[in-house]
């Protein structure tokens, strides 16, 4: 009964959110995911007018826009269990936004492909939750961290081309954290 009325609560907001001209359908799919984790943005330090937004496939870099539920992320922890150790930085999540149109969780996935863009893979926690959906958070300089493969740490989120502007697409590389197209704030979604 929590999960569903923190569910209700959820979709009122995702419906603000839509301002009114998409709503979910009958989310079977979305029934087991827990809609009480707070939403969140993720913004780039090399431009942090720019948030993660999913888009197709893919995920890109686009202008913050408090109205668009495809800069939404969750960031879930709790699904995990206690794999990996819990020091705020090394503790495993996955990254999921809704599809609002499709009614559908999706988590960002490293290509598996040998590309380099991350891809958006079906998310099912209370089913299945794969180590490559998961991901970690270096120790934070100047606010700003890494997200590194759970799996391979070597290897972290990349505005690839370093240019960070619209459209700029996130792929994986190794990185030794330091440029700003490879560091990252995952902060309230409302946060301006
Ligand atoms: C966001 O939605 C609100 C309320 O529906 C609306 O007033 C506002 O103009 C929208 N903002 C943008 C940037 O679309
Ligand atoms: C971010 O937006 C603010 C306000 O529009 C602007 O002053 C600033 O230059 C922008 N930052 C970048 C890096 O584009």
């Amino acid at each position: 009964m929590a999960r569903l009325t923190a569910r209700l609560v959820w979709v009122a907001v995702l419906a603000v959110l839509s301002a009114g001209a998409v709503t979910l359908g009958n989310g079977e799919l979305l029934d087991d995911f827990p809609y009480d984790l707070p939403q969140m943005r993720i913004i780039s330090k090399q431009n942090p007018n720019l948030s993660l937004t999913a888009r197709d496939e893919t995920v890109v870099l686009a202008k913050t826009d408090f109205n668009d539920t495809s800069q939404v992320w969750f960031q879930d922890d709790r699904s995990i269990g206690t794999l990996g150790t819990d020091d705020g930085c090394r503790k495993p999540f996955a990254l999921v936004n809704i599809n609002i149109i499709t009614s559908t969780a999706q988590a960002i996935v490293p290509p598996d492909d040998g590309s380099l863009p991350v891809k958006l893979g079906p998310y099912s926690p209370f089913h299945c939750v794969q180590l490559s959906t998961l991901w970690t958070k270096s120790r934070p300089v100047s606010g700003f961290s890494t997200i590194r493969m759970f799996s391979d740490d070597s290897r972290a989120f990349n505005g690839l081309e370093g240019t960070g502007k619209e459209g700029t697409v996130i792929g994986i590389l190794p990185t030794d954290g330091v440029n700003p197209n490879v560091q990252w704030k995952i902060v309230d979604f409302s946060h301006a």
